[in-house]
């Protein structure tokens, strides 16, 4: 790898890291961009697995896993852009008391961090009964906070 490269990768990579621990947003708007950027890549990985899941595609193990991956790794990035002060406001279907109940919210959050976790764990062993299971608990746990936090 060239050195800029390795350049590009390591701050991609740091900005990652660093997201997790603190978030550096400066307007509500880019935090609204952030952490609907986070979801969409959420939900169009959760949606392959779905269809095979569901039998509309046929299951594949490595693609599968790929998936889970990237759920995992994803759904460990965007809670702190969910709570940038005046960020309820605005293009944003997030309900104004995911701000005001910050610790349920992130109780949530951290449901679907450890579902994830299994689900990407079930999908490397690649049992299929135990991997639809597993992705039913992920959609319970997407679904319990969309109800409480996010408007239709
Ligand atoms: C802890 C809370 C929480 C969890 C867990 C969660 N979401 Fe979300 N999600 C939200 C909120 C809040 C919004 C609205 C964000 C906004 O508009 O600012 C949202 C938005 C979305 C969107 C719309 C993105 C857009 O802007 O078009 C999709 C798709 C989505 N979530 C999929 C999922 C899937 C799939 C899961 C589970 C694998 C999941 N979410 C888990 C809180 C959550």
């Amino acid at each position: 790898m060239r050195t800029w490269t390795k350049c590009v990768v390591l701050s991609i990579v740091a900005a990652m890291v660093c997201g997790v621990a603190l978030a550096q947003f400066t307007k509500p708007e880019e935090a609204i961009d952030y952490r609907q950027s986070a979801m969409v890549l959420i939900g169009q990985h959760f949606g392959r697995m779905a269809a095979m899941v569901k039998g509309e595609r046929p299951y594949n193990k490595a693609e599968f896993a790929h998936n889970a991956a990237v759920v995992q790794m994803v759904s460990e990035l965007p809670w702190d852009a969910f709570m940038m002060a005046g960020s309820a406001k605005g293009e944003t279907k997030m309900k104004a008391a995911a701000l005001t109940e910050k610790d349920k919210f992130m109780a949530d959050a951290e449901k679907l961090e450890t579902e994830t976790r299994k689900l990407a764990e079930a999908a490397d062993a690649g049992d299929l009964n135990a991997i639809k299971a597993q992705f039913n608990e992920v959609a319970n746990a997407c679904k319990l906070c969309h109800t409480s936090y996010r408007n239709k």
